[in-house]
This record gives structure tokens, C-alpha cells and sequence, in this order.
């Protein structure tokens, strides 16, 4: 049995003022006519032999996700909800000890994060029956992309000796490095992007939470054991989920453990993490993209998105400018990443 399980409980600050904290990026249509987390459930139905998904989210957002989820035909959708964001090891954790109870300790996970591209379906679907062998074997599969920047969001992973069907060993796993590692990594060769989705046993996955992370091994059981039931919702107890360490699944597993294994990835795949991703929507002779009421004169390899008036740039180029509502970033392509600082110091105000 396979389970997707879809992790929806991000906030997305770089994508900001698009991205607000009562409405976070998976959330919205920023690519298509679906959102994000649709985009990802529909991928999940695809696939051969899966069974009614599960998702994760913030309690503020379940009114959300469970009408996002309706809308696409995916009522029968269970939906747990976390009393405050743990990061993904926790959430991970309680999907995981959640699927082991209803279907048994064999089942597999898919777990996907709800907030990427993958353009290629088909290779998806392929890459994903490759896994569901080597998960089967009891290792945890990630999924390798091969780097095309020194992107400093991801996970690297070197790929070692080749497995059975199709995978290989991952030699080391390295989240997130500076910018200079990850340069170093792309000429080295043989480094991968982790592209965010795992693959397990719910008992492969368990037991290495229970080694390095026995805290909130306990901690996550014990929230499911006493959740209850709201509505269509499965409400985490919240004292127990406390308790468990906030941290990602890369950080507390992945770099850890020796189950870890990679089928490659090549789907046109991307994580939409910063405003980079516009780079992905068509842009004109002068290389601007532009959505919504957007005039430009001699400019050239701008990103603008004009929500509720019309924006007009001239003589600029390289530039970012996403207008909305309430609030209008300006800034420049080789500094995305400077938008999150700029929502920390909003604070309670995003
Ligand atoms: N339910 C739940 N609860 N979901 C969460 C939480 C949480 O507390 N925190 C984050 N998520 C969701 C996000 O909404 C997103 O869909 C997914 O989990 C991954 O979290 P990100 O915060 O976006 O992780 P990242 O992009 O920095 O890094 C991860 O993904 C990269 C590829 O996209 C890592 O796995 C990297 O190694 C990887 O390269
Ligand atoms: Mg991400």
C-alpha cells in the first residue's frame, strides 16, 4: 500500500507579499490554475495504487486545505492538523506512526512536499514505481536532481554505488550548505539536489526516528494515540505535540541515517521557493515577465506582478516588483533571498 502523505505546513516568507502567513504560497495559483498543494495532490492520484492521501497543515489553515482538496474531488482526503509548525520531522514522524496504525508497518509513504513544479508526469510516475521497490527493501528514498545553480535552499547528496532498480546509495547528505560548498559540490559531480519527497516503510522511517530523535519519536506516537476527531479533521494533542524538537526530516534523518537511498529525478522539477520561479512562466522578447496591468519601456529581465493596479517600470532591468493589495516589494533578481529578512523584521504585521 502506498499513502501520500502532503506536507502543508510551511509559511513561504520568500514569497512575500504574496505569501502571507494566513495564506501561504501552497495555497495559492501561482503557476496555473490550481494551487500549489493542488498541483501536488493531483500529481499524488496519478500514481498506481495509491491509497485516500493524507495531509498536513497548521490548524489555521484547515478550512483551507479541506476546501482545496474538495475541489479537485479529494474529499475522502484525511486531514491532520498541527497545533503550531514543529518543522517536517515531527510532521513526518506523526504521518508515519498515523499510516503504521491504520494500514499496518509495511506501508509505504510518499511524502511530498506542496510546494514544488514537476513538469514531466510521466517520468514522475516512473521515478516514483522506481522507489516503491527500493522503499520495499527498507531503505528511505529520496529523489536526486541534478543541480543546475549553487542553490543554497536544498539538500546535496553525493550518489555512491548503484542499487537494484535503478537507485543508488547516498555516500553523504549535506542540507542546505553555503553557497561556496554548494559550488564545490556542482564541480565535484556526482551531487544531487534532494528534491524534497521521500519514500519509506512507515517502520524504516520509525526506527530511525526512534534512534536519533526518541523525543519526539514518543512525543509524535503519543499525539496520535490521543488525537481526536473534528469534523473531517484529525486533531493532534496538543500537549504531546509539543513536546517534540522542531527540526526538519533533513536535518534530524536524513543526514543521519545509512537507509538513505536516491532514484534520480529528471521531471523539470523545481522547488518554488523564492521568487525565482517566475522564471518558469513565459517571458517576452526583452525577457520580462509580466502579470497583471503591467506597462515597461527600455526595460528588460524584470519579474513584475501587479495585483490591483497598474505598474509601470522604465529604464530598469534585473528587477523584481510584486505589487499587492496592502504591500509592494522592490527588489533585484541576485537578492530573493533578502525577502525573508525583510518579513522578519514585519514580524506579526506579514
Ligand atoms: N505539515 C507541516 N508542518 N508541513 C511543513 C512544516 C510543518 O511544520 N514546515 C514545512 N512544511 C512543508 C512546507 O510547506 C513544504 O511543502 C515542505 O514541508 C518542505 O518544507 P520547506 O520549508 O519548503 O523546506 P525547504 O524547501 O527549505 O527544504 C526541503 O526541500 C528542498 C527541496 O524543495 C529539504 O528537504 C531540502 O533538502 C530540499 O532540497
Ligand atoms: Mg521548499
Amino acid at each position: 500500500k502506498i499513502v501520500p502523505v502532503f506536507l502543508a505546513g510551511g509559511s513561504g516568507t520568500r514569497l512575500w507579499p504574496l505569501s502571507r502567513d494566513q495564506y501561504p504560497k501552497q495555497f495559492l495559483k501561482l503557476l496555473g490554475d490550481k494551487t500549489l498543494l493542488q498541483d501536488t495532490a493531483l500529481r499524488a492520484q496519478g500514481l498506481d495504487g495509491v491509497e485516500p492521501p493524507i495531509a498536513l497543515c497548521g490548524d489555521k489553515h484547515r478550512f483551507i486545505v479541506a476546501e482545496q482538496l474538495l475541489e479537485i474531488g479529494l474529499g475522502g482526503a484525511t486531514i491532520i492538523l498541527e497545533p503550531e509548525g514543529r518543522n517536517t520531522a515531527p510532521a513526518a514522524a506523526v504521518a508515519a506512526h498515523f499510516v503504521a496504525e491504520k494500514y499496518g508497518a509495511d506501508a509505504l509513504l510518499l511524502l511530498m512536499p506542496a510546494d514544488q513544479v514537476i513538469r514531466d508526469v510521466v517520468r514522475f510516475k516512473d521515478a516514483v514505481r522506481a522507489a516503491t521497490k527500493v522503499a520495499a527493501d527498507g531503505k528511505i528514498v529520496t529523489f536526486g536532481i541534478v543541480p543546475t545553480r549553487p542553490e543554497i535552499g536544498f539538500g546535496y547528496m553525493q550518489a555512491g554505488n548503484s542499487l537494484e532498480g535503478g537507485a543508488f546509495v547516498i555516500d553523504r547528505f549535506v542540507e542546505k550548505p553555503n553557497a561556496e560548498t554548494a559550488q564545490a559540490y556542482i564541480n565535484a559531480g556526482a551531487y544531487f539536489w534532494n528534491g524534497g519527497m521521500f519514500m519509506f516503510k512507515a517502520s524504516s522511517f520509525l526506527e530511525e526516528m526512534k534512534e536519533f530523535e526518541p523525543a519526539t519519536f514518543d512525543a509524535s506516537a503519543e499525539s496520535v494515540t490521543r488525537s481526536r476527531r473534528d469534523l473531517d479533521f484529525v486533531r493532534l494533542d496538543p500537549d504531546s505535540f509539543r513536546r517534540t524538537r522542531a527540526e526538519s526530516i533533513d536535518y534530524a534523518v536524513m543526514e543521519k541515517t545509512r537507509k538513505a537511498a536516491m532514484i534520480p529525478l529528471d521531471a523539470g522539477w523545481d522547488d518554488v521557493g523564492s521568487w525565482q520561479f517566475l522564471e518558469h512562466l513565459t517571458k517576452d522578447s526583452a525577457g520580462n515577465v509580466c502579470r497583471g496591468d503591467v506597462l515597461l519601456e527600455s526595460a528588460s529581465n524584470n519579474l513584475v506582478h501587479a495585483e490591483s493596479r497598474l505598474v509601470t517600470l522604465a529604464g530598469v532591468d534585473n528587477h523584481i516588483v510584486i505589487e499587492t493589495q496592502d504591500a509592494v516589494l522592490v527588489t533585484t533578481r541576485d537578492r530573493v533571498q533578502d525577502v525573508k529578512k525583510i518579513v522578519a523584521q514585519l514580524g506579526a504585521l506579514k
